[in-house]
């Protein structure tokens, strides 16, 4: 034996320390990892859990891996931020840890190149897809198209710059609005689908997919495209979840996605059909990896994603659950008068509550995911219990918070 040996703990990197990243630096603390994180924000939340912070802007690469050479990190990850991706694979590449493929990293960022990939590979039922940017010729685009279209930000995320387009000469205008939320100047147009939504979590693990679960979605009415909340399990089929899951582990492989998070959103119509509307290589946002996989699958899926990052043996036995449901704090303009004491709210509801409230704070009307000011989630027996539940909170909520 080695008796006296000291035991080093791995150091991991999470890139990014803003709410949704700090579920994950507690998470690698309580599993007694060393943990580094960076961020631009000198008061990321993330700051006050981790072992060792850096303030480095998270898409610059070369400093960030300035950073984990000087820390000498054995694993990175991102989560549920986009722009995290391209540097942890980039600094996984660099120093030989575990990662993304820094190609895959590039072509998961554009979601035309990601169309074009699927639709080549037939992993989904989509049909047309195009990409703009500042030069096209829009008014000859116009006329070739078939309508409805959606029209978006080939790098977008939170659903800002997306809109719904029904006729040609309306096309321009969505298409400016849609560059204008890029940080490239460019837009995707593809077919507009009406159907219901879904989400699918991955991890993929030495190259083998693993579909941890999937989530229906509840949206806010257009022309707003945003999410309001989450469920496992969903109102599918058993085969049509069953087709669902297919669709992801071939976009997975279509897209050569080696290592890590898969975060997508499909849209499934009555008939069956599947679309995949959106891929993110990282973690889903709004209590994917805290509550709902765990809860809803009995899984540690953030637990897993860091085994994996570090290179330890990844555990994704299945524990313990139920249905879980999630909504996002959502309101219409409004300033909050009243903060009723969360605690006590969780406790006479039997849920737990997530939020960035404070009194007198100014709330928008939710448009985008930004707009957000936290979540609910519910615990139940049945779906149906659990969406219920998680309802009735958010009901009192937009009767107290604003009250005169
Ligand atoms: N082709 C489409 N047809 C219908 N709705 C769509 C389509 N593409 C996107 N949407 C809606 O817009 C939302 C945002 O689009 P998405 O591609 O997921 O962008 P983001 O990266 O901002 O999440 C989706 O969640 C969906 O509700
Ligand atoms: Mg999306």
């Amino acid at each position: 034996s080695n008796d006296g040996e000291v035991i080093k703990m791995k150091k991991v990197l999470i890139i990014g320390a803003g709410f949704l990243q700090d579920f994950v630096i507690v998470k690698a603390k309580q599993m007694g990892y060393e943990v580094h994180t960076v961020d631009a924000d000198p008061n990321a939340v993330g700051f006050q859990h981790a072992d060792h912070y850096g303030v480095v802007n998270i898409v610059d690469e070369k400093a960030c891996l300035e950073y984990a050479r000087e820390n000498k990190i054995d694993g990175v990850l991102t989560a549920a931020t986009d722009y995290g991706v391209l540097t942890a694979a980039y600094i996984a590449r660099e120093m030989g840890l575990p990662g993304l493929k820094y190609e895959v990293a590039q072509l998961i960022k554009n979601k035309y190149q990601v169309r074009k990939c699927l639709f080549e590979n037939h992993v989904d039922d989509t049909e047309q897809a195009y990409e703009v940017h500042r030069d096209t010729n829009i008014e000859e685009l116009a006329n070739k198209i078939v309508y409805p279209v959606m029209v978006k930000p080939c790098d977008g995320s939170g659903s800002r710059g997306a809109s719904r387009v029904d006729k040609a000469k309306d096309l321009k205008e969505a298409c400016k609005y849609a560059m204008d939320g890029s940080i490239t100047d460019r837009a995707e147009i593809e077919t507009f689908i009406v159907g219901k939504e879904y989400g699918a979590e991955t991890l993929v693990i030495n190259g083998e997919v693993h579909v941890l679960g999937i989530m229906q979605k509840w949206m806010t009415n257009p022309p707003y495209y945003a999410e309001l909340g989450h469920s496992i399990p969903t109102d599918l089929k058993k085969e049509v979840e069953a087709k669902a899951k297919k669709c992801v582990e071939n976009a997975i492989k279509a897209l050569a996605v080696n290592f890590g998070s898969v975060n997508m959103d499909m849209l499934i119509t009555e008939d069956g059909k599947v679309y995949i509307i959106d891929i993110g290589a990282r973690m889903g946002g709004n209590m994917i990896g805290p509550c709902i996989i765990p809860y809803g699958k009995g899984i540690d899926y953030m637990a897993a994603m860091i085994q994996n990052a570090v290179g330890d043996s990844v555990d994704l036995s299945v524990k313990d659950h139920c249905a879980v449901a999630t909504k996002l704090l959502a309101f219409k303009d409004g300033i909050v008068t009243k903060l009723p004491d969360m605690n006590k709210v969780e406790e006479k509801f039997g849920v737990e509550i997530y939020h960035h409230l404070k009194k007198g704070m100014k709330v928008n009307e939710y448009h985008t995911n930004l707009d957000g000011c936290g979540y609910i989630v519910a615990r139940a027996n049945t779906q149906k219990e659990a969406v219920e539940k998680a309802e009735k909170v958010l009901d009192y909520f937009k009767e107290v918070l604003f009250e005169d």
